[in-house]
This record gives structure tokens, C-alpha cells and sequence, in this order.
């Protein structure tokens, strides 16, 4: 059944948007629901197949739904070609990959090879076309690389083909809402006709609609997510000290982040930020400013902070396993958060890579990123190969397990049936995301231990700082 659209206004302008990876896909699909036509292509045949179909080939909530209701629609369909997208769509949004090189730099080639491509198409093309950059790039970039590109594949001047930026603000695990209800917009458009273009494509949307130069959309796009990381690493040292003095993280970002000007979101202590975003960006913020000799000494300490608080994470679940060989552990969640199948960057890689290299045996579990899992493992050595094992359900993941570690919180863990304390070797939970209930700890009888609270440490703590050795561990209660 066709949906109601959730635009109510006059025509807006026709939308293609090239690259449907999760970004590309919900943007797609959200402006369709606002009542755009959109054209999407890919690259990947299989992939414009699945969405053609009215499936999401990703795990993203609500997404699927969503693609389902727009193909039906009729709002949202697929081309085959580029040439299609750029006949029928009047913006059309690069929505591609901007992938890390050592440097810490991000590698344009899919950028500016998705630049040209559309620059040819668009050659064959009569009419004015708007090309957006929604993909993160480094301040400059639409106009110093893409501009270019596109003009002198397509041989069009400005009045037939303008270049405009405007990032995107979306979360996993949140992207549908994030894309049909958007907090902010923001725009970097260097001509009257590119702004008018993006306001009535975005007048369906309730969000404020911010126009900014193109290097200052793209720089606010870094700004954005380093300062995000920044709040995270900085909760994260924090319940470091905490959990060290006997103070809970919590009850400290209630007292601080309750003043408006600093905000509770996301100074949530956990192993450390994960995800395709944080890191990369950080790490590619801080090198385009070294490139104009600009030096970002906070942004270059979020991701050492990032990285020490994973293996405080480690070391955490080191300390409370038996000394010796024969340890395992049940590692529950995988991904890089909860609602999601992603791992890239996720903080369980580097815990798993290192309590497994010291011979503890790991037995995986994660409601949807298994396979994606079973790939990572798949090229690791065959020493840790051989210490990870990854099963089907929770139950049996814990089986004989010294400890349960919670990576990333899915109902289905924090609801912790009894049943499953009695299956483990010993009954603990590692709580790397402050996440268990501890009603449900009691219940179940199992002893919790949370990263970044230090409350259950002996007294003596804040005189003499507890230093804890594998199976010598500072007593904790039940549920603590
Ligand atoms: C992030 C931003 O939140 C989006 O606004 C942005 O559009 C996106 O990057 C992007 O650039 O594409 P995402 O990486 O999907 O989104 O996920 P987040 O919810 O931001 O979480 C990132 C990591 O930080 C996760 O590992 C999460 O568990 C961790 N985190 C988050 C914390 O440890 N504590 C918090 O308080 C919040």
C-alpha cells in the first residue's frame, strides 16, 4: 500500500543520489517519504537489485520498512545506469565512501572517480543540475576537487552545473528518524540558484535550515563529530579516575552535564567510541589542518584517550577471570553499538584480539553481527582463530564462561534470565557500557561489575589506589 506522504507543500525539485550504502539508502528513502521522486544507483548490481526489490541490505532499523514502502510508492525507484539517474534527477547527492589512508587523510578517489562519471552523464544532459557532496570530505573539497571534475567531464559551465555540500548528520541504529527528522540542515552553496534549489527541497522538513559557504558545510561536518568524540574521550577519562577513587560515572555527568551549557548527551562512559566515523574523522580533521599548518592538539589526544580507555576495558575483564590458562569468557555484543550489525572500528575487535592473544578463550555472541563476525575472524591469525569461538545464542555462548562481558547492550542480554547465571563458571558480568539493570543482577543472582564505577571498591581506595591482579579482585557485591 502506498504511504501518505508527509509533504504537504508545492513540487519539490527531483533528487538521484548515487552510492546507496546506509547513508545514501536512508537519505534516499527519507526524502522520498517527504514526497520527493528520488532516483537511486549503485555501483554494486546486487545491491540496486535488494533495494529495487523493497529491501534495505543492511541492518538499520526501520530502514527496510521504509525502502519497502517508497519502492511501493513509487517515490523511490533505481536506475541501472548513470545516465538514467542524471536525465531524471534535478540534485543529485554523491553519497560515496571517503575511506582512511595511513596517512590519516581520506582517500577521494571514489569521490572524484563518482565526480567524473557523473560529469559524463551529465555532458548528455539538457537542463540546469545541482551536484550535492553529502559523503564527509575535508574543508575545500567540493570546490577545490569536485567542481573541477565535474566541470570538465561534462564540459558545462556554471550556469548548467553548480556544486554544493551538505553533510549528513546521521547515526546508526538511528538513521531512519535521524533522515526524516532532522535537527539541523545545513548547506554550503556558493550561488543564489543552489540555495533555492536545497530550501525547497528541504521545505517538507521541520529542521532549521542553516546556508553556510561549501568549506564551511564540510568543516562543520568535522567539527561536529570531533567535538562529539571529544565529549566521549573526556566522560571516559573521568570514569577512569572514578572508578579509581570509588566515585560512579554516572552520578558525576548527572552533576556536571545537567548545566545546559555542557549537556548530558554523550558523555556515556563505555570501551571507547567505535564506528566508520569518529576515529577517521578525527584522525582526518587533524591531518587537513596539519596540511595548512594548523595544529589541533585537542583532536589529536581524542583518539590516544579513545584508545587507552579500550584497554582499560581490557584490563577490566582481565581482572576478573582465574589466573592461568583455561579462562573463557562469553563476549556479548560485537558490533560497535547496540542496533546495529557494524563492526567497523568496533571496540570489541581490539578487546577480543587481545584477551584471546593471552590465551583466554572467547566464546562470541551478537544478535545480527555474527556473520559479519565470522568474516573479521576469518583473516586474523590462526592462534586467534583458534581461541574464538562464536555460537548462535546467548545460552550457549555462556556456557562455562568465568565472565560475561557486555560489549554492546541489546534487550535480549539486559533481560538476563536466571537460567543463564546457572550455565556460567562463574556468575559476573563485565559491564564495559553501564548498561545492566541491577535489579535484574540481583534477580538473576550474578555479580555485576561496570566499567567507570568505582562505588563497591573498599573504603581504603582513596587513600591507596587498588591495583588488581588476574583473580585477585577488589570484592564487589551482588549487583553492585
Ligand atoms: C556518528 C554521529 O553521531 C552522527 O551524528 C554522524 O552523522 C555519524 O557519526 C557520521 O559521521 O556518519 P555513529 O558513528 O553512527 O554516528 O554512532 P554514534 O551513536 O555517534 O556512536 C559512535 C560511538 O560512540 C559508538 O561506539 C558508541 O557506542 C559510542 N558512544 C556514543 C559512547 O561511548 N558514549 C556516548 O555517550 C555516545
Amino acid at each position: 500500500m502506498p504511504r501518505k506522504t508527509e509533504n504537504v507543500g508545492p513540487r519539490p525539485p527531483t533528487v538521484g543520489v548515487v552510492g546507496l550504502g546506509y547513508m545514501g539508502l536512508a537519505s534516499a528513502a527519507a526524502f522520498a517519504r517527504h514526497g520527493v521522486s528520488v532516483t537511486g544507483y549503485d555501483v554494486l548490481p546486487e545491491r540496486r537489485a535488494t533495494v529495487r526489490s523493497g529491501s534495505s541490505p543492511f541492518h538499520e532499523e526501520g530502514l527496510g520498512e521504509l525502502v519497502r514502502s517508497e519502492i511501493q510508492s513509487g517515490r523511490l525507484r533505481v536506475a541501472d545506469t548513470l545516465a538514467e539517474l542524471a536525465d531524471q534527477s534535478t540534485i543529485i547527492f554523491l553519497c560515496l565512501p571517503t575511506p582512511p589512508l595511513p596517512t590519516g587523510r581520506i582517500d577521494l578517489r571514489p569521490i572524484r572517480a563518482g565526480a567524473e562519471e557523473l560529469g559524463r552523464a551529465l555532458a548528455r544532459v539538457n537542463g540546469f543540475r545541482l551536484v550535492v557532496i553529502k559523503s564527509t570530505v575535508v574543508p575545500g573539497t567540493a570546490q577545490t576537487v569536485n567542481a573541477p571534475v565535474v566541470a570538465k567531464a561534462s564540459g558545462k559551465g556554471p550556469a548548467q552545473v553548480a556544486v554544493a555540500s551538505n553533510p549528513e548528520f546521521l547515526a546508526e541504529g538511528r538513521m531512519v528518524a535521524d533522515a526524516l527528522r532532522p535537527d539541523r540542515i545545513v548547506v554550503g552553496v556558493s550561488d543564489p540558484r543552489s540555495e533555492q534549489l536545497l530550501r525547497s527541497l528541504y521545505a517538507a522538513f521541520d529542521a532549521p535550515l542553516i546556508v553556510v559557504t561549501p568549506a564551511g558545510a564540510e568543516m562543520t561536518k568535522y567539527a561536529a563529530n570531533s567535538f562529539l568524540a571529544l565529549k566521549i574521550s573526556f566522560a571516559n577519562e573521568v570514569s577512569r579516575f572514578s572508578e579509581r577513587v570509588g566515585v560512579d560515572i554516572d552520578d558525576v555527568v548527572r552533576g556536571f552535564g545537567s548545566d545546559p551549557r555542557i549537556g548530558e548527551q554523550f558523555l556515556k562512559a563505555g570501551p571507547g567510541f567505535g564506528g566508520s566515523c569518529f576515529s577517521k574523522d578525527v584522525r582526518a580533521f587533524v591531518r587537513a589542518a596539519k596540511d595548512q599548518g594548523v595544529r589541533l592538539r585537542l583532536s589529536e589526544q581524542v583518539v590516544a584517550a579513545n584508545d587507552e580507555q579500550t584497554r582499560h576495558a581490557a584490563e577490566l575483564i582481565r581482572g576478573e577471570l582465574p589466573r592461568g590458562r583455561g579462562a573463557k569468557v562469553a563476549f556479548l555484543g560485537l558490533a560497535f553499538k547496540e542496533g546495529t550489525d557494524d563492526l567497523r572500528e568496533s571496540r570489541a575487535l581490539p578487546i577480543v584480539r587481545e584477551i584471546a592473544g593471552e590465551g583466554v578463550a572467547v566464546r562470541a555472541h551478537d544478535p545480527v553481527a555474527l556473520p559479519k563476525f565470522r568474516d573479521w575472524l576469518s583473516k586474523e591469525p590462526a592462534g586467534l582463530q583458534a581461541r574464538v569461538s562464536t555460537w548462535a545464542t546467548t545460552a550457549e555462548a555462556l556456557t562455562g564462561a568465568d565472565a560475561a562481558v557486555l560489549q554492546a547492550p541489546w534487550p535480549e542480554y539486559l533481560a538476563w534470565p536466571k537460567a543463564w547465571t546457572a550455565r556460567m563458571r562463574q556468575p559476573v558480568i563485565v559491564d564495559l557500557r553501564r548498561a545492566f539493570p541491577t535489579a535484574r543482577a540481583h534477580a538473576a543472582g550474578i555479580r555485576l561489575v561496570r566499567l567507570g564505577d568505582g562505588t563497591s571498591m573498599r573504603p581504603a581506595a582513596l587513600s591507596t589506589p587498588p591495583t588488581r591482579s588476574p583473580g585477585q579482585n577488589a570484592p564487589r557485591s551482588a549487583g553492585n
